[in-house]
């Protein structure tokens, strides 16, 4: 079997990779980076893997021919175009490469958790848009709704580290949120593209991708204690404050859509509320405090 990861170079792509090339049905992997310095060496070396230069933002250098599967993971972006354009243009060059290709049996797109809104989500809008556009881009179609990545709380560690104490915006201190680890959507995808040609029970086969349970606050709090081994001090960020404390590390247009994605999962909000599940929900086995261990590099 022959599968494309594109792009390759997210931390989600590079775990489905790690997963993939470990399988012993030997499947061949082709990574599409927009910088070939960004391939790690542990890829470099493994004669299953080729790695192309290629970005999602220009069809002409995407060239998925020969796969039976691909992975796309729409990029975030971090400057002032136009979010959800931005997926429609990545995602429409995206399913024309599949065509163009006219070998991929299966896409597997990596999405968010709140994909099936199109409004109250912020920057989820984006896998949205990519949604709306992937549904139908190869005969077999998968969706992989992921909860929140365990490995954003990596952000905390430079406060913990000089100062003792994190920010949180998932307040209350109490509620509990759906979190995965990266290295268990990478084994899910990769599990899901081995399976190309199985027959799925329709498409787009659409499942959220939970861990083994939901954390709160106090729970990741927990955990930078236990593997730091100090009393960690937790700030809260009230869900009014959310526009001001993203305003302070993003630009306007980035700091509102975070604002809004953040809002949307707390009380009130509409993943909250939740008026159209999904339905189907699988979960990892990585808890959050084995990736709070990585994290700390112990
Ligand atoms: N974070 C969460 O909690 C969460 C939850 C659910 C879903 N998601 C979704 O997961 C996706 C993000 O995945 P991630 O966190 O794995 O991303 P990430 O690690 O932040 O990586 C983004 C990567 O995209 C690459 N990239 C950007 N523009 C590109 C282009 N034009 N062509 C090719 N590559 C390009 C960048 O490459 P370089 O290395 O060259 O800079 C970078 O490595 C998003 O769609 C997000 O909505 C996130």
């Amino acid at each position: 079997m022959h599968i494309t990861v594109v792009p390759a170079s997210p931390k989600t792509g590079q775990a489905a990779i790690r997963t993939l090339l470990a399988d012993p049905s030997g499947p061949t992997v082709r990574g599409v980076y927009r910088d070939l310095a960004k391939v790690p060496a542990e890829f470099k070396s493994n004669p299953r893997f080729e790695a192309v230069q290629g970005s999602v933002e220009e069809l002409s250098t995407l060239d998925l021919s020969g796969s039976d599967a691909v992975l796309n993971i729409t990029p975030p972006l971090y400057d002032k175009r136009d979010v959800v354009a931005h997926a429609r243009l990545v995602s429409e060059n995206v399913k024309t490469a599949i065509k163009k290709a006219g070998s991929v049996k299966r896409l597997v797109y990596l999405s968010s958790g709140g994909a099936q809104y199109d409004h109250g989500t912020g920057e989820i809008l984006s896998n949205h848009e990519a949604e709306v556009v992937l549904k139908d881009a190869a005969p077999e179609v998968v969706f992989v709704r992921c909860g929140y990545f365990m490995e954003n709380w990596a952000t905390s560690l430079e406060t913990i580290q000089q100062a003792g104490f994190f920010y949180t915006t998932l307040t209350p201190l109490d509620h509990a949120l759906p979190m995965i680890a990266v290295q268990d959507i990478g084994a899910t995808c990769a599990s899901e593209l081995l399976a190309t040609g199985n027959p799925l029970p329709r498409t787009p086969y659409i499942f959220e991708l939970h861990g083994p349970r939901a954390y709160t606050s106090v729970d990741v709090q927990k955990a930078f204690e236990e593997v730091s081994g100090k009393k960690i001090e937790m700030r809260p960020v009230e869900k009014a404050g959310l526009g001001d404390f993203y305003a302070a590390v993003f630009p306007p247009t980035v700091a509102k859509l975070f604002a809004e994605m953040n809002a949307s999962f707390l009380e009130g909000g509409i993943m909250y509320e939740d008026p159209q599940p999904t339905g189907e929900i699988r979960r990892g086995k990585t808890e959050l405090v084995e990736v709070v261990r990585q994290m700390f590099g112990a």
